[in-house]
């Protein structure tokens, strides 16, 4: 007979998870076991899907805040893992696409507001994790994107791609620094992926006047020529939540079929 061991319930604080990958990964760590802290901006879905994560007896907690402002990000990230009674898991998930325009009309309010919520966001999020996972140890993962580190192809997200850049800049020193904790810090590196977020992005008219042409190859995504799916990242991020992973700190998962390869 084999010996069963009960593992101790992770508790996990996601941000962005009313929509697309975040909300696929509180759906999925609930559906391993994991006790879940829900952050975002849209109160309403967040309402929506903790009543319906606690229709299947999860036990879940949210705040509306915006991940940008440092007092209401703080004051949700304790409040929450007080209800959770710790914390070992954080996902550090909230962005928008922002405004895609050439960087001469690009306005500063746009580009901080891309800035502020993906990467000091990250920053933030990270920074008042660390006290609650400073005893035992824990796992932050960040989401990135191909855009910024491994293509430079999608003309006028200059902001967004900086953003993504310096989020996994920024998973190497926190790995590094954190390592002392047994804080391991991991970036996801999503591929296009089907989720609401393309429909908020905001293009200017004067895209066209920087575009160079690209020549993708016939047939475009190399693996099953398909979009990802929030689900397919859901899983890595699991995979770096768990022990699966104890070894794992500082990288970048891609997660996106190949595509930025080509
Ligand atoms: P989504 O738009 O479906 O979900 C993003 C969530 O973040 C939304 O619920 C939104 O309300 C929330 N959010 C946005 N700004 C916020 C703020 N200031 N404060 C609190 N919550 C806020 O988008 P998706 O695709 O699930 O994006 C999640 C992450 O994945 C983002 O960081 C994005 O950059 C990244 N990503 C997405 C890819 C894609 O193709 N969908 C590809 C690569 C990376």
């Amino acid at each position: 007979m084999t010996a069963t061991h009960s593992l101790p319930t992770k508790k996990a604080i996601i941000t962005g998870a009313a929509s697309g990958i975040g909300y696929a990964t509180a759906k999925l760590f609930i559906e391993k076991g994991f006790k879940v802290g829900l952050i975002d901006a849209d109160s309403q879905g967040l309402e929506d899907i903790s009543k319906d994560f606690k229709q299947t007896g999860a036990e879940c907690y949210y705040r509306s805040v915006d991940v940008s402002d440092e007092v209401l990000l703080k004051k949700a990230i304790d409040e929450l893992t007080s209800r959770l009674q710790g914390l070992d898991v954080l996902f550090s998930n909230a962005g928008i696409n922002g405004t895609w325009a050439p960087i001469e009309t690009l306005s500063t309010a746009e580009w901080d507001q891309t800035i502020n919520t993906n990467l000091r966001s990250t920053f933030l999020c990270t920074k008042f994790a660390i006290p609650y996972m400073k005893e035992s140890g824990g796992s932050i993962i960040i989401t990135s994107s191909i855009n910024g580190t491994r293509i430079f192809n999608n003309f006028g997200a200059s902001a967004y791609s900086a953003s993504k850049a310096g989020q996994v800049a920024f998973t190497k020193m926190a790995a590094l620094e954190l390592a002392r904790y047994n804080i391991r810090v991991n970036a996801i590196c999503p591929g296009a992926i089907d989720t609401a977020i393309n429909e908020k992005t905001t293009y200017s008219d004067e895209l066209k006047e920087i575009e160079i042409k690209v020549e993708f190859p016939e047939g475009d995504r190399p693996l099953k020529n398909e979009t990802g799916t929030s689900e397919q990242v859901a899983q890595s991020v699991l995979f770096l939540a768990t022990d699966a992973s104890a070894n794992i700190s500082g990288t970048e998962l891609y997660v996106d079929g190949a595509e930025s390869l080509l």
